[in-house]
Parts: C-alpha cells; structure tokens; sequence
C-alpha cells in the first residue's frame, strides 16, 4: 500500500508519465498548441498514427472532456456516427467528419462545422484496440463580437470588420467583411478624404435573404482608410477605419546642422511627403522637448513637408522626432559639438510605441 506521501508523489507523476506516453507512443497531434478557430467557422482536429497503418478497418474513438466525457464521433471499420453507428451526442449531431480518403494512411482527424463557442475545450482521440496512447487537443473558438447598435434591429448591416491581411513596405491589403446584413449593401473602401479606391470585385454569399460581403484592397501610401457599408433602401450607412502607417522612406525625418558658431548651432529637421501630417518635434539626450520656432508646413496632394529649426548651446546629441497620429515615430538624430564641428549623425526608426496599426 502507500503511504500518503507516496500517494501524493505518484499523482503528482501521472501528468508527467501521461505526457511522456503520448509523445513517445506512436500518435500525433501534428502541432503542439491548441487548434484556434473563430465562431462559426470550421476546425479540423489532428489525430494520426506516425506508423501510417491503414485504419479503415479499425476503431478509433474522438470525445470532448467534461464532467461528462461527450461523444464526438465514433468510427468503427467504415461505419460511424450518421452512418451505422449511433450515440452521437446532441451537440455535435451534423457537424462532424472524418476524412474517408486519409484513413489509409492513419490519418484519424477530424473537422467540426460551424463551431460553436461551447465547442471549445479539450478533445481525445483514442484507439482502443491498437497499441496507441490517446491524442489531446484543445479546441479554442473565439466568440465573434457582434454590433451592439444593429443588433436589435434585424438586417441592419453591423460595422464592417477590417483587417490588414498582408503588408510590405509599399502596400498592404485590407479586407473589409460584413456579415449578416439584409438588404443587401454596397460595400467600398475609401481613403481619409473620402476618395473610393479601386478594389477588387466584391465576394458576395446569400443565405435566408441576408448577405456576407468581403472587399479587399491594396492600398499604397499611409493614411486612414475607411471601409463604408450603405443600404439605400433603408438609409443605413455604417463604416469602420483603419490606420495603415506604411514605411514611406520620405516621411523620415532629416536632419541638418544649418549654421554654427562658436556659442551654438540651428539645427534643421525636415520631414517630407509625411501622409498623414505628422508632429514633429526636437529633443536633447534627455529628452527634454527643446524651444523651437514654429514648424513650416506645407501640404501637396495629401502629403506634408514639415520644417523645424531649433538653436542649441550645448553639446549634446539631439533628436528630431516625427509623430504620426500617436501611431509610430520616427526619428533622425545628430551629435552636436559646440566649438568643434559635428562628428556624426545617425538616422533611426522606432516603431510600435503606441501600436503598428490600430483596427477601431
Ligand atoms: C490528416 O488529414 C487532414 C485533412 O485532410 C489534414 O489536414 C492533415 O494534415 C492530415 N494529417 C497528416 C499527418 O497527414
Ligand atoms: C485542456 O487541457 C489543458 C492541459 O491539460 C489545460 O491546461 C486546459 O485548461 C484544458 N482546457 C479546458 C478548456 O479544459
Ligand atoms: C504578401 O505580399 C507579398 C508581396 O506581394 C507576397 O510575396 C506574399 O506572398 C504575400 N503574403 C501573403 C500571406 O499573402
């Protein structure tokens, strides 16, 4: 018998022997982390034997852990849940299958359809007539969050959802999705005056009368972009924008020393083809925010060239620092000598201080 102690110290082990057994034992889950997919969307979980042995004639066993363990789906030698094998619980009756053409190469994953965020929470997957320790995976369904001002009026198209699916340093494309909105709106994609952008044709899908639309774009320069969902008939207008801050390379700051004496120097920052404005400011090594005159804008076509001349008395490295719309900064730095000439400069880029992009 053990010993309390003994006891203890062995419970304490079994997570650990549980978790040496599945990796060693032949089964894989394909990935280690937990399988995440959004709310109505479709997850596949991994279960394979790593030995590839065809398992059209065997039973493997998938449930969801609980208080009570749920019946997920069940596969025994070509029959299985909906097709000869019953038991199925409620939960998953229609959502579930396995993939026939993988069996023959000990693939025993599953996918669930249109998930639900009760789906989430950890899965097995069992054979229990093979050598095999079972697979655990863990479901996450994110909730999608829905518009709380069209939610109690039917059909109103809730705010579009944007996001940035990819970016380089001279575009990015955005996606624009509605979903569930009847009648059926137009959905365009703007820039921050209010210019449509070209797009590409709209993906269109209808079911019970309402509609998902999802729009991409690529957009080019920097700039808050809107994405406008209207419904004529019903006067409804809806939109949600999105910050895209691209690295143009010309709204960097520059940085110049334009006159020196033997008491001090006027410094120069020059920030051009910043889209949108940005505030542009100088600072010492301490980061003090220095006196300077007012900056000198200008504008063209959406873009801005912003000067600012500040006068030092002291040696120092001093810092010009572009801001765009609390996003990021940017910013160029030179060492000053007074009663010498400037030894070096460097440029810098600093991202991310407030956040890369913000989705409102
Ligand atoms: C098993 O099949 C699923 C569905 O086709 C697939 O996603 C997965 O990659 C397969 N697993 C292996 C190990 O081949
Ligand atoms: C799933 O199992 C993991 C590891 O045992 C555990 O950390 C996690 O909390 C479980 N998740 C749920 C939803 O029960
Ligand atoms: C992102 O864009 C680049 C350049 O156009 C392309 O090479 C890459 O495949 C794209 N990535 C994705 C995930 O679409």
């Amino acid at each position: 018998m053990f010993s309390p102690q003994q006891t203890s110290t062995a419970m304490e082990l079994l997570p650990l022997l549980y978790l040496l057994l599945s990796c060693s034992a032949g089964t894989s889950a394909d990935q280690n982390g937990p399988v995440i997919v959004k709310e109505e969307s479709d997850a596949i979980l991994p279960c394979s034997l790593s030995t590839k042995k065809d398992i059209e004639s065997e039973l493997f066993d998938w449930k969801k852990k609980g208080q009570k363990n749920k019946d997920v789906f069940l596969y025994n030698d070509k029959a299985f849940y909906g097709q000869g094998l019953s038991g199925q619980d409620e939960q998953f009756k229609g959502r579930v299958s396995h993939f026939p053409d993988e069996l023959k190469y000990g693939n025993a994953s599953i996918i669930i359809r249109n998930t639900k965020a009760s789906d989430s929470g950890n899965y097995t997957c069992v054979f229990p007539d093979l050598q095999q320790s079972p697979v655990l995976i863990e479901l996450v369904v994110d909730r999608i969050l829905k518009d709380r001002s069209a939610e109690n009026i039917p059909g109103v198209s809730p705010k579009p959802s944007v996001k940035i699916l990819n970016q380089t340093n001279d575009g990015a494309l955005l996606q624009c999705e509605v979903l569930g909105a009847s009648p059926k709106p137009t959905v365009e994609w703007q820039d921050s005056a209010g210019n449509k952008l070209p797009a590409e044709e709209p993906q269109v899908s209808e079911r019970g009368g309402s509609y998902d639309i999802t729009l991409l774009t690529t957009v080019k320069k920097a700039d808050r972009f809107h994405c406008v969902a209207t419904q004529e008939e019903i006067k409804h207008r809806t939109e949600t924008d999105t910050y895209v801050p691209l690295n143009g390379a010309a709204s960097k700051p520059s940085v110049t020393i334009l006159d020196q004496t033997n008491d001090g120097a006027l410094l120069l920052c020059e920030v051009l083809g910043a889209s949108p404005e940005s505030k542009v400011k100088w600072q010492d090594s301490a980061g003090n925010v220095l006196d300077a005159k007012e900056p000198q804008v200008s504008e063209r076509g959406g873009s801005y060239d912003i000067t600012l001349q500040t006068t030092v008395t002291e040696t120092d490295r001093y810092r010009c620092v572009a801001t765009q719309e609390g996003i990021r900064h940017l910013y160029a730095e030179i060492y000053v000598q007074i009663n010498g000439s400037p030894k070096e400069s460097a440029t810098g880029l600093v991202v991310a201080v407030v956040g890369t992009f913000s989705l409102l």
